[in-house]
C-alpha cells in the first residue's frame, strides 16, 4: 500500500495499524453485529450504534440475538470493555471509523428505500469530524456512496480524500453458513478516492482474512449486485426447469444432481418454494431501478423476478392437486407448513415464501399451522399470530416442506404425516406414496 498523502490519512493509518482507532458500527443486525464482534476480537475498542433499544440492551448484557454470533463469544468482549452498544449517536465525536450496516429494503413500488441510510448519515453528519473513515456496507444501487452519502458528509466543509475518507464495501455474510463467516469471506472495498480505498483496504486487513480493493465505490456497489443478481437469475432458471420437468414427469432433482457431475462449466442451483431473505429477492431491483434511469431495461431481472414470484402459486397448486388425488380440497383441509424461515437452519423469516403460501392457502379456505424449531411465533398478514405447533403435523391433511432444517426428523415425518409436498428435496432417497416432490 502507498504511503498516505494527507496528514489526516497518515494519522488515521497509524491509529488503525496500532489498533488505537476507535471503531464504530451503525446498525447492529445480522451484518453489523458480527462485524463489530470481529473488530473487538481483533483488539479494537468498538462502539455499536443502533436505534433499537432492546438490541442495545441485549448486546450490553452480552446476550446475542444473531444466530451466527454465540453469546459465549460476545459476552467476554463486552465484559472486557472491548465492545459496547448505544442508541446515542453523539459517541461519534470520539470514533475514528464507522461502518454503516442499516437496512435497505424495497418500497411497495419496488423502488429502493434509502430512508435508513439517509437517517444514519444525518446523525453521523451531526458529529462528523476530521480524520474519519466512513464505509457504507448496506447493499444499494451503484452511485449511492458518491451521490447520496458524500454530499451529506461534505456539508461539514471537510474534503473527501484529504480530511475524511469514504468507501463502499459490500457485505457478503451468509447467515447459518458454518464454513464462511465475516472473518473469512473476502471483503471487496472501493473508495471515493485512491486514498480512501487504501485506508479502507488497510482497515479491513486488520480484522479480516482477505481484502480485495477495487477502483471506485461504484465498482464495489456493482459487485454485490452482480453476485446477487447472478443467484436470483440462476434460481429463476432452475425454478422454470422445475416447472417444465413437473409438466413432463421428470425428477428435476435427479437432473440437477447428474448435471453437477460435469467438472466444468456448470454450477448447481436448486428450485424451491420461492425466494426469501433480505438479499436475493430485493437487491436486483436496486439495480433495475437505477438502470431504468439510464434508459436500460434489466430484462433478465424482471423475468427471473416473475418466475420466482410464481413459485408459491406453483407450490399451492401442487398441494391442491395432491389433496384432490386423495379426494380432498384445500378448502376445509388442515395444511401444515414444515419450516417457515427463508432458508435452512436460520431463524430469519424476512420475505420468506412461507408467508405467500399461508396467504394463498387461507384464501382458498385452507386451515394452516406450522412447525419450525428456529421460529417460535410468526406474525401473519392479517395481524394475527401463529405459534410453532409441531403436533399439528400429525393431524394435518397435508404437510408442505418449505424449509429443510437439519433439526427436523424426516423419517418421523414420513411415518406420521398423511400426505407430504416436498419443495426442497428434503426427502431425497425416501420412497413413499405419500410424497409429492417439486
Ligand atoms: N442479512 C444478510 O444476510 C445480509 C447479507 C448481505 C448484505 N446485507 C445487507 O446489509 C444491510 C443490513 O442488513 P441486516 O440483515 O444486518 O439488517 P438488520 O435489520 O438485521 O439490521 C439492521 C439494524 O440497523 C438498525 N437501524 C435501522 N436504522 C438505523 C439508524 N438510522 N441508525 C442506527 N441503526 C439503525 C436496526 O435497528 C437493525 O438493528 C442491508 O443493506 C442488507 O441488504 C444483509
Amino acid at each position: 500500500m502507498a504511503e498516505p498523502a494527507s496528514p489526516a490519512a497518515a494519522e488515521l493509518a497509524q491509529k488503525i495499524r496500532a489498533k488505537a482507532a476507535r471503531v464504530g458500527v451503525v446498525g447492529l443486525g445480522y451484518v453489523g453485529l458480527p462485524l463489530a464482534v470481529e473488530y473487538a476480537g481483533a483488539g479494537y475498542y468498538v462502539t455499536g450504534i443502533d436505534i433499537s433499544e432492546p438490541k442495545v440492551a441485549r448486546l450490553n448484557a452480552g446476550d446475542s440475538y444473531v444466530g451466527d454470533v454465540p453469546s459465549a463469544t460476545l459476552a467476554p468482549l463486552v465484559s472486557a470493555g472491548k465492545l459496547r452498544a448505544t442508541a446515542d449517536f453523539s459517541v461519534i465525536r470520539d470514533l475514528d471509523t464507522i461502518d454503516i450496516c442499516v437496512p435497505t429494503p424495497l418500497r411497495k413500488t419496488k423502488d429502493p428505500d434509502m430512508s435508513y441510510i439517509v437517517a444514519a448519515c444525518e446523525e453521523i453528519a451531526k458529529y462528523f469530524h476530521p480524520g474519519m473513515l466512513v464505509i457504507l456496507e448496506s447493499t444499494t444501487y451503484p452511485g449511492t456512496t458518491d451521490e447520496l452519502v458524500l454530499p451529506m458528509l461534505e456539508k461539514s466543509g471537510l474534503k473527501v480524500g484529504k480530511d475524511f475518507f469514504l468507501c463502499f464495501s459490500p457485505e457478503r455474510v451468509d447467515p447459518g453458513n458454518p464454513n464462511y463467516q465475516t472473518k473469512n469471506i473476502p471483503k471487496v472495498v472501493g473508495g471515493t478516492t485512491a486514498e480512501c480505498t487504501s485506508l479502507g483496504h488497510m482497515f479491513y486487513s486488520q480484522a479480516l482474512e482477505t481484502v480485495v480493493p477495487v477502483s471506485s465505490t461504484q465498482v464495489a456497489e456493482m459487485v454485490k449486485l452482480l453476485e446477487n443478481t447472478y443467484r436470483m437469475i440462476n434460481i429463476g432458471l432452475v425454478n422454470e426447469m422445475a416447472v417444465m420437468c413437473d409438466g413432463m414427469g421428470i425428477n428435476v432433482w435427479e437432473v440437477i444432481e447428474a448435471a453437477s457431475t460435469k467438472p466444468f462449466g456448470f454450477m448447481p442451483f436448486y428450485p424451491g418454494p420461492g425466494l426469501g431473505g433480505h438479499c436475493i429477492p430485493i437487491d436486483p431491483f436496486y439495480l433495475s431501478w437505477k438502470t431504468k434511469q439510464a434508459g436500460i431495461e434489466a430484462r433478465f431481472i424482471e423475468l427471473a423476478g416473475n418466475i420466482n414470484g410464481q413459485m408459491p402459486h406453483f407450490v399451492v397448486s401442487k398441494i391442491q392437486n395432491a389433496l384432490n388425488d386423495v379426494g380432498k380440497a384445500v378448502k376445509g383441509s388442515k395444511i401444515h407448513v414444515y419450516g417457515v424461515s427463508y432458508k435452512r437452519d436460520i431463524d430469519d423469516v424476512r420475505e420468506s415464501p412461507a408467508f405467500d403460501i399461508f396467504h394463498l392457502l387461507q384464501k382458498r379456505g385452507g386451515m394452516v399451522s406450522y412447525s419450525d424449531p428456529h421460529v417460535p411465533e410468526i406474525l401473519m398478514e392479517d395481524g394475527s399470530r401463529l405459534r410453532n405447533d409441531p403436533e399439528a403435523m400429525k393431524t394435518a391433511d397435508c404437510v408442505v416442506i418449505v424449509t429443510n432444517h437439519s433439526a427436523f426428523d424426516y423419517q418421523e415425518l414420513v411415518e406420521q404425516a398423511k400426505l407430504i409436498v416436498d419443495t426442497r428435496n428434503a426427502l431425497k432417497g425416501i420412497q413413499s406414496e405419500k410424497i409429492v416432490r417439486l
